[in-house]
């Protein structure tokens, strides 16, 4: 018998294996979340997030029911975050600084119309915005939708539209377009994401070489027409991740921002199969180099995807009772 196969028969050396193998996935989750969260070492995206999160918490001051005075460590921090952002260069287009500016344009009318004036962060904020006149406008804060507005466009048949999306797994030939793709991104970021960090990204993978490296990578390509497949993949950005409890926050966020993506496409005539990205670290590390994915961004799904044929093969997959998977407690 060889060393190996010997090896093999010790009691509870699979088991053993198995656990190095799953200690090694883990580490690199906690390696990646901790090298890339908030809290680690700062970068102009880094603080782009951090300044998304404290616009989310002055925007949920300004749509509360009973304001008191508020924001006033907030918009201190915010205004320090914004500083240091500038330092990298280009603040002013960039979406986050944006934002942030009118946010604080926003907590200025507040404090404005609640007669807040005499108030050192009102004036701190107010001496901080005079030299920032020229940054766009963008709606920030709150405002009343009323309940006509919300039933009138809600009127959809939803489940219909749901039922009637089924993954597919072979398409036409036709090459999905740049235009259609953004479209679907375009509704996809709707999608309600964690103190509206909008983590999520997303790559159209054109290029056919590239694109051949992610089917051969993933493994859940088997019995789809791999030629007439357009690869999307979807990322989520662990610079956007604050705290320990957020480890698993951008997987969430990138399920919801998917299947809105799916939806999208659906509604733009383009089908899709999720594919699962069920990879070791070291096949993820590749992949993203080989698709300029930075280092902070997590795979989280493949879409295969491409415009119907006139008849598509799709699965039944039926569903569990619903029954079985509710409660009422
Ligand atoms: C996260 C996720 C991963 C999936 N991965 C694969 C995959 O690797 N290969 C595949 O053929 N289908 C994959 N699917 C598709 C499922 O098989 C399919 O959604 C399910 O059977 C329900 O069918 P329907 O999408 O047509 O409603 C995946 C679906 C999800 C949501």
């Amino acid at each position: 018998m060889n060393l190996k196969a010997y090896i093999k028969r010790i009691p509870g050396i699979n088991k053993l294996c198995t656990i190095r193998r799953f200690n090694r996935e883990y580490s690199y989750d906690q390696s990646i979340f901790i090298n890339n969260y908030s809290h680690s070492k700062k970068t102009k995206q880094k603080i782009g997030y951090n300044m998304l999160l404290i616009t989310h918490s002055l925007e949920k001051g300004m749509g509360s029911k009973n304001p008191r005075r508020f924001g006033v460590s907030k918009t201190k921090e915010l205004m320090k975050q914004m500083c240091e952002y500038e330092e990298y260069g280009q603040a002013d287009k960039d979406y986050a600084f944006i934002c942030a500016i009118n946010a604080l344009r926003s907590y200025i009318k507040f404090y404005e119309a609640r007669g807040w004036e005499d108030t050192d962060e009102y004036r701190e904020v107010k001496k901080f915005l005079s030299n920032y006149s020229n940054i766009a406008e963008m709606n920030v804060g709150s405002f009343i939708v009323e309940k006509s507005v919300l039933e009138a466009d809600s009127k959809i048949d939803y489940k219909k539209f749901l039922a009637s999306r089924h993954s597919v797994r072979e398409f036409s030939t036709k090459k999905l377009c740049d235009e259609d793709f953004k479209k679907a991104v375009d509704i996809a970021r709707l999608s309600p994401s964690a103190c509206n960090r909008q983590m999520c990204k997303t790559y159209y993978v054109k290029n056919a070489k590239k694109a051949k490296t992610v089917i051969d990578a993933a493994q859940g390509f088997g019995g789809f027409e791999k030629d007439t497949i357009n690869v999307i993949v979807v990322t989520f950005d662990t610079n956007a991740n604050y705290f320990v409890g957020e480890r698993n926050q951008g997987w969430f966020n990138a399920g919801l921002f998917s299947m809105n993506l799916v939806n999208a496409l659906h509604s733009l005539g383009i089908g899709t199969c999720f594919c699962q990205f069920g990879n070791t670290s070291k096949e993820e590390e590749d992949l993203k180099k080989n698709l300029g994915i930075p280092e902070s961004e997590r795979i989280a799904v493949i879409i295969a995807s491409g415009y119907y044929r006139e008849k598509n093969t799709v699965l039944a997959s039926p569903r569990k009772p619903v029954e079985d998977i509710f409660r009422i407690v």
